[in-house]
């Protein structure tokens, strides 16, 4: 397995390094063969090479199997212009140069950590379990023409029929193998885009007849989250409209810092955390390292077909939970809050001590 690891900035390298420690209890215990190259991205990248995107983590992604991502990303780069931020000319240009058209995002309500969440005893009598299947690589994050025009700026949301039908084929795909339920959501009673989004996404559905499909629209979709969440199975939809409504379910299930994702590629995929660098409690050892552990989970299950190797990974992330080792952000009243490097260590434990 080879992996290039790119932790970037902010609470980036400390939560990888957790990560990368499960990573290496895992290769003991199941005997694996894993190669590690790591590279700078973002911020990180700037510092050293002066550019957010240098050639030589361009060359250790495409040589790697797959990507390992922390987050990018510090205010201090915020007066840059955009080519030279980490967001856009580091992350955003990664995933169009590897060609990361799909967004995966599961988000899961682990039993216990229903006591942190904000919803009520209703709502969380039922099951939460969603799948965001996000647009990756085109919509507003790249559409063209974009441009600060003096004394007026625009950026321009464009969709074409393949770029749909490659997500919603995938989102359709996917939700055959779950409850057999696609959401798409959209903008169509506004935005062209969004009409031609949710055409496309009708037409690729026949082909998919024992999966249901219903759209809504982003506003309806974004209180249908909190009112009703375990209506969802699969929610399709575009970049702009997947990165916010990824944050939301984040709240839902407790913390930004438990969420994974996997970058779909045409021949590379990427893992990175759904939350960002986070550097208002960078460096201070505090920041939840399980989304990224659990990136780990996704990685072997998408790059490497081990859905074997991802049960043990979440199983563990689950027992640590449950046994109080949560740090800041999902601690209950009364618990002690843990430091990244413990929650770390105890789902090594849980690892090395899993039995199937
Ligand atoms: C995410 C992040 C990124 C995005 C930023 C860091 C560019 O918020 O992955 O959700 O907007 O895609
Ligand atoms: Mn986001």
């Amino acid at each position: 397995m080879r992996i290039a690891v790119l932790p970037g900035d902010g609470i980036g390298p400390e939560v990888t390094a957790e990560a990368l420690k499960v990573l290496r209890v895992m290769e003991k215990k199941y005997d694996l063969k894993i190669e590690i190259k790591q590279g700078e991205i973002g911020g990180a990248a700037m510092e050293k090479y002066g550019t957010p995107l240098p050639e030589e983590t361009i060359d250790i992604c495409q040589e790697a199997e797959a990507v390992f991502l922390g987050s990018v990303g510090h205010p201090k780069w915020d007066s840059l212009p955009p080519e030279k931020r980490p967001e856009i000319g580091g992350l955003l240009k990664l995933r169009k140069l590897l060609q990361l058209y799909a967004n995966i995002r599961p988000v899961v309500l682990f039993e216990k950590l229903k006591e942190v969440s904000p919803l009520c005893d209703s709502i969380l009598a039922k099951k939460i379990d969603i799948l965001i299947v996000r647009e990756l690589a085109s919509g507003i994050y790249f559409g063209q023409p974009r441009a600060f025009t003096g004394h007026e700026a625009l950026d321009t949301m464009r969709y074409k029929v393949e770029e749909v039908e490659r997500i919603a084929r995938l989102a359709f795909e996917i939700a055959g193998k779950r409850r057999k339920k696609v959401t798409s959501v959209d903008k169509a009673n506004v935005l062209h885009s969004s009409m031609l989004w949710r055409k496309v996404v009708g037409q690729v559905a026949l082909g998919f007849p024992q999966v249901r499909l219903n759209h809504l629209y982003v506003d309806n979709a974004a209180m249908q989250l909190i009112l009703n969440p375990s209506q969802f199975d699969v929610i399709l939809t575009s970049n702009l409209f997947g990165d916010i409504l990824s944050d939301e379910s984040a709240a839902l299930v407790g913390s930004l810092g438990l969420l994974p994702s996997a970058s779909i590629g045409e021949k590379i995929n990427l893992y990175e955390p759904v939350g960002g660098s986070a550097p208002d409690i960078a460096g201070k050892g505090i920041a939840n390292p399980i989304a990224q552990i659990l990136c780990l989970g996704l990685m072997f299950e998408y790059s490497f077909s081990r859905a074997d190797l991802a049960l043990v990974i979440f199983k563990a992330v689950e027992q640590a939970l449950n046994d109080g080792f949560r740090t800041q952000d999902v601690v209950a009243p009364g618990m002690s809050c843990k430091t990244t490097a413990e929650v770390g260590n105890k789902v090594c434990e849980y690892v090395l001590n899993w039995t199937n």
